[in-house]
């Protein structure tokens, strides 16, 4: 498949260096450092912060910093959503203090919450408002500034092409489209070949997005779509590695780290655990990090007892918690990085 040998080679967003073209896509509230850190280690080529409402970045709000601060990835790439120029502005310029390297404005998120405030994907309602947006981030940063979008808000205002042709004039360097309108929200199916629509109004990379999880749905949005790239949201429930096992399938290779055995699979769960107890202190991070211990129990022990699942999912003892999940992943064998420090 052409395609899908595609994925492996590099891309330009402005002058920074893509190592390839399989993306990790933000989503908030999952993909956070700990999440982004082990998508780049497993070889996704690009990995999104999760949104940061400009204006609380702009107002010192708790909790921004967590979302916008630099990894240490070789790309960090911070996604803004907002609706006010001036903090959308100011968003950038702080996370361009911070070191992103690339900033993408959010006008895809079809969330009430966010809508409501005349965000996200909204801003497609609005062109020449979403315009006034992207024009103050581009002038208020020197990294390159891309945008995320849907198609338009519903079947009849596909608009996504002119907001791509636009956003280009104004200097935004790639454009990500998810193949759904806003009024879908996540039903249906994402309609890859409408992204062509996009593709050929601009002549910046165009990324394509929506419902693929396998080296074969990749090769296929980009025969569809004529996209430069894919990102990959969902699929990494439970499976951080997606986005690079696509990126290795297209040079026919393995990617890197996945856990293959039980052992090694109750190390990295308990291991993303961990980490996300030392991101967010325990109180939070015992919460946060529940559905995705969810999901690494639907897709890799989907036959454990009910009773054993909401011992993992409601205990607020750690140590209790990553016992029950060693029993479940590893028979009960302790985690490597335990053993070690024993
Ligand atoms: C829980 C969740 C949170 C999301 N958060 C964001 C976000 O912060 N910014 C954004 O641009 N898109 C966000 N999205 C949309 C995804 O980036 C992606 O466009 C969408 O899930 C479709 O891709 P997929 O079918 O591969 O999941 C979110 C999606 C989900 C499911």
């Amino acid at each position: 498949m052409a395609e899908l040998t595609t994925l492996a080679s590099p891309l330009d967003v402005g002058g920074v260096k893509i190592r390839n073209r399989v993306f990790l896509a933000p989503m908030s509230g999952i993909t956070d450092e700990p999440f982004r850190q082990r998508a780049h280690a497993h070889g996704a080529g690009l990995v999104v912060s999760e949104m940061v409402a400009s204006g609380e970045l702009a107002k010192g709000r708790a909790g921004c910093d967590l979302r916008i601060r630099h990894s240490g990835l070789p790309v960090h790439m911070v996604q803004l959503a907002g609706r006010e120029a001036v903090h959308m502005a100011e968003g950038a310029r702080i996370a361009a203090g911070e070191g992103a390297d690339i900033i993408d404005i959010n006008m895809g998120c079809p969330a009430k919450k966010v809508t409501g405030g005349y965000a996200g994907s909204a801003l497609m309602r609005d062109l020449d408002h979403a315009l006034s947006l992207i024009e103050a981030v581009v002038g208020a940063v020197s990294v390159p500034v891309t945008v995320k979008m849907r198609l338009g808000w519903d079947e009849s205002a596909l608009n996504a092409p002119m907001l791509a042709r636009r956003a280009e004039q104004a200097g935004v360097s790639m454009v990500t489209v998810h193949g759904r309108t806003r009024c879908q929200f996540y039903q249906g199916k994402a309609d890859w070949r409408a992204i062509a629509r996009v593709k050929q109004a601009v002549s910046i990379p165009v990324v394509a997005n929506g419902d693929v999880g396998s080296p074969e749905e990749a090769a296929t949005i980009l025969e569809q779509s004529g996209a430069d790239a894919v990102m990959i949201g969902r699929a990494h429930y439970g499976a951080p590695w997606v986005a690079g096992s696509i990126a290795a399938a297209a040079t026919g290779a393995s990617a890197q780290g996945i856990p293959h055995t039980p052992q090694a699979l109750a190390d990295y769960v308990v291991s993303h655990y961990e980490d996300m107890l030392s991101l967010y202190g325990i109180e939070s991070g015992l919460r946060q990090a529940r559905k995705h211990l969810g999901w690494y129990l639907d897709r890799h022990a989907p036959d454990v007892s009910a009773e054993r699942r909401r011992a993992i999912l409601t205990s607020s003892e750690p140590s209790e918690v990553v016992a029950e999940l060693c029993r479940v992943f590893a028979d009960g064998a302790q985690p490597t990085s335990l053993r070690s420090a024993a």
